[in-house]
């Protein structure tokens, strides 16, 4: 189930020309079950229509402070404590001004006055009105006032400029929403989580990897970015896009994933190693491709340093989980490799079940700390990983209270 679903969004459109990207924005919040209710400036609707808008979030739409029609409907007072979540976007110069100045010369501005709900603010604009003085002083009030400031993006505009200013994508804007709907068990965090699989290269042109996506540790970095964690991703070569607050450190070898969560962890609160790291490197990487000459070919191989237990052997080690792929006896090779590795917790995954663990959307797991455990059942993996952070945070919190 999405985290958007029944949750209320007053989806605020300000004059811009990138308001035609408010139809396809709406569309996938009601996809995820989001009730929306459109509120437009008047300048807004020089540049997509309210009927549009109507049609697109199946409500009607708003945009006049003082039309004793829409008032008897849903007043403005009503619609602001109907708001779960009020998302403003694309924020022109002029709105984020008048915003900053706490006016409420219309219907949005009055509702963002009148309303508890957290504001998220995409701004879109000219990127030279985005550098202005003015507009940076605006914005800074705004976060000040405790307004939430996503974006803009940075590229061609449609004036012809270039720089910052885009509107973010529709997709880029939803994937902020769900952090203001969990509670932020990890504000004030920094959580590093490793990814993806290594590849560790016999010659020019081969390596010796495995089957991980990267899928559930993509999962555990947005997951824990949405529950409010500073994070860094180092991940192995995968074809995700990395969530968007988090930090990415792309990596190919075990031995260049060592040293970045060396460098990285020292900060860390958390480290998380969910990467399918290969055991074994080549003892030496052919300088020319290796020709087809042999029938047959051995290739010598030598151990690789253990990127999790060198971390959480450190003297000031981060509260440090592990992930264990096991094909059989999942359970007594999981706990032994909590204690050989010191771990505070381990993650249980039984890679023989081909639907879940390695390359699929679920998964199924069951988590082992000294004195616990918890079986988590299949389901998607960006699902079960808001579930592993929610008890790894529990966790971390009683052993550092
Ligand atoms: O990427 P996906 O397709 O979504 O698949 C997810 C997954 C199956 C890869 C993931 O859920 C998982 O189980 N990851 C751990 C895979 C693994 O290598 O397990 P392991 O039992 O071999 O290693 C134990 C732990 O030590 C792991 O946390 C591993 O990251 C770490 N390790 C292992 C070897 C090594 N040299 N350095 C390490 O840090």
């Amino acid at each position: 189930m999405s985290l958007l679903q029944n949750k209320k969004i007053i989806l605020g459109i300000s004059g811009g020309i990138a308001a035609y990207k408010c139809a396809e924005l709406t569309r996938r919040l009601t996809e995820q079950g989001a009730q929306v209710r459109v509120v437009m400036t008047s300048a807004a609707k020089a540049f997509i229509t309210p009927l549009t808008m109507q049609a697109v979030s199946g409500n009607p739409v708003s945009d006049d402070l003082l039309d004793p029609a829409a008032e008897a409907a849903m007043g403005h007072i009503e619609l602001a404590k109907w708001a779960d979540l009020i998302l403003i976007t694309p924020a022109s110069a002029d709105l984020m001004a008048r915003l900053a100045q706490g006016m409420a010369n219309d219907l949005l501005t009055t509702l963002c006055l009148a309303s508890a709900a957290p504001t998220v603010i995409s701004p879109a604009m000219n990127q030279q009105m985005w550098a202005a003085p003015a507009t940076q002083r605006n914005l800074e009030q705004l976060k000040k006032d405790g307004r939430f400031i996503i974006g803009p993006g940075v590229g061609e505009q449609a004036c012809g400029d270039v720089g910052a200013g885009r509107m973010l994508e529709p997709a880029q804007i939803i994937e902020y929403l769900p952090a203001f709907f969990l509670p932020q068990v990890l504000q004030g965090t920094k959580v590093v989580i490793t990814a993806g699989p290594t590849q560790e290269a016999i010659d020019p042109v081969r390596y010796i990897s495995n089957h991980s996506s990267g899928k559930m540790g993509y999962a555990l970095a947005q997951a824990a970015s949405w529950l409010g964690a500073q994070v860094t991703l180092v991940s192995g070569p995968t074809n995700l896009v990395p969530p968007q607050n988090c930090e990415c450190i792309a990596i190919k070898s075990t031995e260049q994933m060592l040293s970045a969560c060396q460098q990285v962890s020292q900060q860390a609160n958390i480290f998380i190693a969910c990467a399918a790291v290969a055991d074994y490197k080549a003892a030496s990487i052919e300088s020319h491709k290796i020709k087809k000459t042999q029938h047959q070919l051995n290739l010598q191989l030598t151990k690789n340093p253990d990127i999790l237990a060198t971390i959480a052997q450190q003297v000031d080690k981060p509260f440090s989980v592990g992930f264990a792929a096991e094909t059989q006896d999942v359970a007594r090779y999981a706990k032994d490799k909590m204690q050989r590795k010191n771990l505070d917790m381990i993650i249980a995954n039984d890679v023989s079940n081909q639907q879940i663990g390695f390359n699929s959307e679920q998964n199924a797991v069951t988590v082992y700390w000294p004195d616990g455990e918890l079986d988590f059942a299949a389901e998607d993996k960006s699902t079960l990983a808001i579930k592993l952070l929610q008890l790894i945070a529990k966790q971390y919190t009683q052993q550092t209270q």
